[in-house]
């Protein structure tokens, strides 16, 4: 579905260059769950960023549907950010002066989607805010800001579920509940990638991808065994 050969992306800091990411190659076929895991700083957001087309790289391709994405129009690549892919950012990204609902029905309304206001109710009420559709971020806690920026990234419907960090900032409990919603939605048929830097979460994953200084170490099966949801502790 989406195939990465040979990225890589440096950035320039005065005379010094910065490896985010060095000679990538991968590929994500539909439906697969995976768990990008590593340490801070070993380009986890960068790959997640390049997959969604929300970064180009500075060599490599990026192939979607036989396509190089990274070599084609601006206009294409918006469309696939559009169409095909939806971002659970590391910091949330809400509009602080949206209500929780606001906040989804907008993304529903930029895609001319009909009926976005019950829409948006429903996906709320998906993710257990219903209510809480009323307020505002500032007035929501951090899981249940979490979760309207899931809802907002499972509104429109698109098949790729990119989550950076997904469960960073909540306890175990609202931890393990974001976790379940994820899997949900690649049980329903959706690819989903979930970075983060906890080894316990990756044992969920059919595929473990393990970033080290921007390269890929490893690729396969969960190295410390797979579990259910129930059975994972951190
Ligand atoms: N815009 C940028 N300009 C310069 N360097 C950058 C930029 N973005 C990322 N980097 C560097 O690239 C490396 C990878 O960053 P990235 O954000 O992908 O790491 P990460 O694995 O997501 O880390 P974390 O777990 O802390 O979120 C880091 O060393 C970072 O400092
Ligand atoms: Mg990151």
């Amino acid at each position: 579905m989406i195939r990465l050969e040979n990225v890589s992306k440096r950035y320039w800091m005065g005379d010094a260059q910065v490896v985010a990411l060095e000679d990538v190659s991968l590929e994500v076929a539909k439906g697969e769950f995976i768990v990008v895991l590593g340490p801070s700083g070993s380009g986890k957001t960068t790959l997640l960023n390049i997959i969604g087309a929300l970064d180009l790289p500075t060599d490599g391709q990026i192939i979607v549907n036989g396509g190089s994405l990274s070599l084609s129009q601006r206009a294409d690549r918006f469309k696939f950010r559009r169409k095909t892919v939806s971002f659970i950012f590391q910091t949330f990204n809400l509009f602080p002066s949206l209500t929780a609902q606001e906040n989804v029905q907008f993304v529903l309304d930029m895609a001319n989607e009909p009926h976005a206001q019950q829409k948006a109710a429903q996906v709320l009420a998906d993710v257990g805010l219903g209510d809480r559709v009323n307020h505002f971020p500032h007035q929501l806690s951090g899981g249940e800001q979490q979760r309207v920026a899931i809802a907002r990234a499972l509104a429109t419907g698109n098949p790729v579920l990119l989550a950076d960090e997904p469960t960073g900032e909540l306890d175990f409990r609202t931890g393990i509940q974001i976790l379940d919603l994820l899997q949900q939605q690649a049980a329903a048929g959706k690819t989903v990638l979930v970075v983060t830097h906890n080894r316990e979460i990756s044992r969920i994953a059919d595929r473990v991808i393990e970033l080290s200084c921007g390269r890929i170490v490893s690729d396969g099966a969960p190295r410390i065994g797979k579990a259910t949801l129930s059975e994972l502790q951190w």
